[in-house]
């Protein structure tokens, strides 16, 4: 589906009844990600999925995407589907913007997921990292960014089709939306004070091959929010929820059961 939010035209998908699980999808790829999730999710929740801006078929307009305007694009969308409050959901890039997100609509989230992500800001090597591979984007296109990253995303033994599957999305994303993502991370503010503020039910999924956003990341997140959870993954490395998504779906199914059971 498709609407116009803050002057762009974003694409959602919108699938099944129920509580509302809004999942926000890592860089550079696009809400294809959560394709597994919304198969195991739609019979028991309604699963909203936005290619954030720059990505899959929402426009991808000049500029810095700061991680306030992915956030807020998220909430511009469910002010168009009249929609008050979600779980939400981030893996990766998708968790800085769940940061930024419940800095600013804090009272629309009921429950966090955050899945190989980190509280923590760029260090200076990796925003000036950011900007080379910006540059390298708008000079030569997606896919000399699509050899860099694909290596980390996913573990050794990952299947083939996945592997073809993910380089042709990455290939396929628009390098503006790749530059003005990238130079968005660059910006983000650290958010470990935000930690010891959540008090909503939280699970942390991490893959216990993840290189990019590794195990200890993820245990800091646990540590610094009281009373969540931390499951992690063996054999996945960055996207567990596409490398393990049996395993991956029944943490996100145990989770959702407990807090939104008795959430119409
Ligand atoms: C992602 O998967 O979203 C990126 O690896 C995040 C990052 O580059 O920090």
């Amino acid at each position: 589906m498709e609407t116009n939010v803050n002057g762009i035209r974003v694409r959602y998908d919108d699938v099944g009844e129920g509580p509302v699980v809004l999942l926000l999808h890592a860089f550079p790829l696009s809400a294809a990600m959560w394709r597994p999730q919304l198969e195991a999710l739609r019979g028991r929740y309604r699963v909203l999925a936005p290619d954030g801006r720059g990505f899959g078929g929402s426009d991808a307009p000049p500029g810095l995407y700061s991680m306030d305007q992915l956030a807020d694009d998220a909430a511009a969308l469910l002010d168009q589907l009249q929609i008050p409050e979600v779980i939400l959901g981030g893996l990766s890039m998708g968790g800085y913007v769940a940061f930024a997100f419940l800095r600013r609509h804090r009272a629309r989230v009921r429950a966090l997921i955050l899945a190989d992500t980190r509280a923590g800001a760029d260090s200076d090597e990796g925003r000036a990292k950011r900007e080379s591979n910006a540059r390298l984007a708008e000079e030569q296109g997606a896919t000399p960014i699509a050899e860099q990253m694909l290596p980390a995303l996913l573990a050794l033994d990952a299947p083939a089709d996945l592997h073809d599957e993910l380089r042709a999305l990455i290939v396929a994303t628009n390098p503006t939306g790749i530059a003005g993502a990238l130079r968005g991370m660059a910006a983000r503010p650290d958010s470990s004070a935000d930690l010891g503020e959540i008090t909503i039910p939280t699970l942390v999924i991490v893959g216990a091959e993840d290189t990019l956003t590794p195990p200890a990341e993820a245990q800091r997140l646990q540590a610094g929010i009281a009373g969540s959870s931390l499951v992690t993954l063996p054999g996945a490395a960055h996207l567990p929820n596409l490398e393990r998504p049996v395993e991956f779906n029944a943490a996100l199914l145990g989770f959702l059961e407990k807090v939104g059971g008795d959430w119409g």
